[in-house]
């Protein structure tokens, strides 16, 4: 899997590539890695990448030129899958993430400023994407965060266990984990943690998954529940969490 980055600041995503599990992808070819710097393909000796929309408005959109020229400077072999961020995209999932993960070229452009030209869009661009209902300042953010939720599904990146009981998969959130030592600040660890039976350790996961769930995240457990999701056992295990907390409320 190869990410190609356009981006008016390089180093920014360069710092992430080189850094921890993802630097070792690298390292082991696993993933691939290349930043082009849109301005390198400004067309004045200013390097000017930005200027005022038309129609008036606030701020400065990224200007077209440079950003098709950097596009086209790429040798992709056609079959790439260029991404926008920008915080009027589809809302990126681990979903989205998963579909992803299978693809041979993924191109982020990030955006800086008020956005692009959508006739950049129009032209190259195949989904724009949102990470959240929130504006940062600069896309370079959202695409790391992109890049980083999809390169850990690609295949030996990761171990698989480590997947299927992280937050998301199966529709829930992850239980909460404790680590050495056994007492904390006063604050003991759950003693089924410690009983080393195997069945109970995992319902208590399960049910604090759940509860988190519905304490958080309560749209993801209806969805899950519409579009069958879960096994009958966290099924009940949600009727059962749902009527304790309605109890809980009358009490
Ligand atoms: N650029 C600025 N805000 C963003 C967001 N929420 N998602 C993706 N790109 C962005």
């Amino acid at each position: 899997m190869k990410f190609t980055v356009l981006t008016l600041f390089p180093e920014i995503t360069n710092a992430y590539f080189a850094s921890s599990i993802m630097a070792k992808a690298l390292e082991k070819g696993i993933i691939q890695y290349r930043a082009v710097n849109i301005r390198d393909f400004a067309l004045d000796k200013h390097k000017t990448c930005d200027d005022a929309p038309y129609g008036g408005g606030p701020g400065m959109l990224m200007l077209a030129e440079p950003l098709s020229r950097a596009l086209k400077s790429i040798d992709t072999a056609g079959s790439s899958h260029v991404i926008c961020l920008t915080p009027s995209g589809r809302l990126f999932t681990q979903k989205r993430a998963q579909e992803l993960a299978v693809m041979e070229e993924i191109v982020l452009i990030c955006g800086r400023y008020e956005g692009i030209d959508q006739r950049i869009i129009d032209t190259y661009v195949d989904e724009e994407l949102s990470i959240g209902d929130y504006v940062l300042s600069s896309g370079e953010a959202a695409a790391l965060a992109v890049v980083d939720a999809i390169y850990r599904l690609v295949d030996w990146v990761i171990t698989p266990e480590s997947l299927t009981e992280e937050s998301f998969s199966g529709g829930l959130l992850e239980y909460p984990q404790y680590t050495r030592p056994e007492i904390f600040d006063t604050m003991k660890v759950p003693e089924v943690l410690l009983s080393g039976h195997h069945e109970n350790i995992r319902c208590w996961r399960q049910k604090k998954r759940v509860e988190k769930t519905l304490a958080f995240r309560p749209e993801l457990l209806e969805r899950g529940l519409r579009e069958g999701l879960f096994d009958a056992e966290t099924v009940k295990l949600i009727e059962k969490v749902r009527e304790d907390n309605e109890r809980d409320k009358g009490d």
